[in-house]
């Protein structure tokens, strides 16, 4: 996937200022930074869902030349946000992405794709009646049942995941996590939104570190996950330290100093 020059204006307000990236077939490609970053909004100009200048390639085609169920059969999104206004089941909202993928004449796949994100069981429940993490897995199951994680095909398929784990307990955030690696290992290509800077730097292969609608810094985690890019993108202190045996960025934040919490007066 390689994206240049991506420019998103809505209203009057500029919100990507031109961004340049490319993520691998193979490779988790971690897009990091502070709210209103452009996080959102670049993963919705990479999948075409809002409308931007510049340009953006799958698997070396651009979107523009793609019909949206070429689309579907290639790559599965899950959004931030999502609303589901009427009382489907769980099985019913898998059954959405499963019908769209390549995969739709195989009728064990949601069953399946519910199974890996945990969730057996819960195919008859209502999706309205879930808790929070159960909803956020059950999109995962439908995009993973769109975009089947065994699939064998000549090209690469991708998964674009807008904080996928911002919901889950840290045994859920670890599967999904795991997910994503056994995709990655079975050629696919995973483009994340992450908020978790450890989680990022154990699973991504490659950081996309945004700050205001630009990208401040891109490369691996030691590259990008350095104390001086994080304090300057948060705009908090922080500490990042590379523990043994993993050999990974380990992001500590620090507290403030006392003096520079009191209020003012
Ligand atoms: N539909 C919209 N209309 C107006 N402004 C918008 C719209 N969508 C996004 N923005 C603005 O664009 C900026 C980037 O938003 P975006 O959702 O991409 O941020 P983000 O990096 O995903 O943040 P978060 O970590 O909070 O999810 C924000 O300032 C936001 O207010
Ligand atoms: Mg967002």
């Amino acid at each position: 996937m390689q994206a240049h020059d991506i420019r998103v204006t809505i209203g009057r307000r500029d919100i990507l200022h031109g961004i340049c990236m490319q993520a691998r077939a193979g490779e988790l490609t971690a897009i990091v930074g502070p709210n209103g970053s452009g996080k959102s909004t670049l993963l919705k100009a990479l999948t075409a869902e809002i409308d931007f200048v510049g340009q953006v390639e799958l698997n070396g085609r651009a979107l523009t030349d793609y019909r949206p169920w070429d689309l579907a059969a290639c790559r599965g999104v899950l959004q931030q946000s999502l609303n589901v206004a009427f009382p489907f089941t769980v099985r019913e909202i898998v059954q959405l992405g499963h019908g769209a993928g390549l995969s739709a004449a195989d009728p064990d796949i949601p069953d399946r794709a519910l199974s890996l994100v945990d969730l057996d069981g819960f195919a008859n429940r209502f999706y309205h009646e879930l808790s929070g993490g159960e909803q956020q897995r059950t999109q995962l199951a439908r995009v993973l049942a769109q975009v089947w994680i065994e699939a064998r095909t000549d090209t690469p398929r991708w998964l674009f995941l807008d904080e996928p784990v911002s919901s889950l307990d840290i045994g859920h955030q670890y599967v999904v996590m795991d997910l994503t690696r056994r995709f990655t290992q079975n050629g696919g290509g995973v483009i994340a939104v992450m908020h978790d800077l450890n989680l990022t730097a154990m699973y991504a292969d490659h950081v996309v570190l945004m700050e205001a609608g630009e990208v401040l810094a891109a490369g691996t985690a030691s590259e990008t996950l350095t104390t001086d890019l994080l304090s300057r993108a948060y705009g908090c202190p922080v500490s990042v330290n590379t523990p043994a045996p993993a050999g990974v960025p380990f992001v500590l934040p620090q507290a403030r100093a006392r003096s520079n919490l009191a209020p003012a007066g």
